[in-house]
């Protein structure tokens, strides 16, 4: 069936009232990768249709950030939406999902103070309250995000707790190149030699998990390690590089697993990846040992 593409809410409103069984809602920002294709298909795996959104949110942006250079390639990403599964499409506009005078915001502090935080003021929040108006707007039975962006995923699981929205939340693997690097819209942004650079996040992932694997359990130690792999990187500037508590975001707790998370600025893009240290580490990986 081809692929239903709604812009207001109204529309949205009567399509989502034709969807019978349960729904899949599958949010993006657009320009749209194998990645996203991934995330349509296992929602269809558990749903009888997926919804997927495309909505540069400018509320996640900081002044200095790309929200103007973000690419938007809507019939892209449509015809991918399509193939990968999905029944309807909403792209809205920004006067759509934010009429004059509004003011609400969501915020969970706690969850926010480390990582990309203190890198990109009001980002989180910014992510929370589009997040939550996609989730009422749509009312699926289940909604899944990308692994990759470890500290969003994190957010999203406590707000849908915290105000009982009812819907499933589910992670799903980061997907990576053949050399490891995590997919993103913002790859596009590298050049030929910073894409061949951007493999050393993988590296530091990799190094940081064997060290883990080793029996290294202090955080400091594993986030030196990675650090140098990375600020060597030519063009590059790191934001961090930390190992926190999996859940927390917050200090290590003994036997409770770590996760080592990193943001790089390699030229014009800002790459952020991250690594269960406790989990086996994926084969893409597993090469730069
Ligand atoms: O991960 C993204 O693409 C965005 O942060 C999201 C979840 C679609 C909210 O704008």
């Amino acid at each position: 069936m081809p692929i239903q593409i709604v812009h207001s809410i109204q529309d949205l409103h009567h399509a989502r009232a034709q969807l019978s069984g349960r729904v899949a809602l599958v949010p993006t920002m657009g320009a749209l990768h194998e990645g996203h294709a991934t995330l349509i298909r296992l929602a269809r795996e558990h749903a009888d249709h997926v919804i997927a959104t495309v909505f540069v949110n400018p509320t996640q942006f900081g002044p200095h950030e790309d929200f103007d250079a973000y690419p938007r390639t809507l019939d892209h990403d449509a015809a991918l939406c399509e193939a990968a599964g999905a029944s309807l499409l909403f792209n809205p506009s920004a006067a759509q999902i934010y009429p004059a005078g509004f003011a609400t915001s969501i915020s969970v502090p706690s969850l926010t103070r480390r990582l990309c935080g203190p890198h990109r003021p009001g980002h989180f929040e910014g992510v929370a309250t589009i997040v939550t108006k996609l989730l009422h707007l749509t009312h699926p039975h289940i909604a899944i995000f990308g692994q990759k962006d470890y500290q969003q995923l994190a957010v999203i699981r406590r707000v849908t707790n915290d105000l009982h929205l009812g819907v499933e939340i589910l992670g799903a693997p980061t997907i990576r190149e053949a050399d490891g690097l995590a997919m993103s819209s913002r790859n596009r942004y590298l050049t030929p030699s910073q894409r061949q650079a951007a493999v050393g996040l993988s590296r530091a992932l990799a190094h940081g998990w064997a060290a883990w694997q080793a029996g290294e359990r202090r955080a400091e130690a594993i986030e030196q390690l990675g650090l140098k792999l990375v600020s060597s990187l030519p063009d590059s500037r790191v934001d961090y590089v930390e190992v926190v508590h999996p859940d927390s975001l917050d200090a290590l707790v003994p036997d409770q697993g770590a996760v080592m998370a990193l943001a790089v600025r390699l030229g014009q893009a800002r790459l952020i990846d991250n690594l269960r240290l406790d989990d086996a580490l994926p084969a893409q990986l597993s090469a730069h040992l």
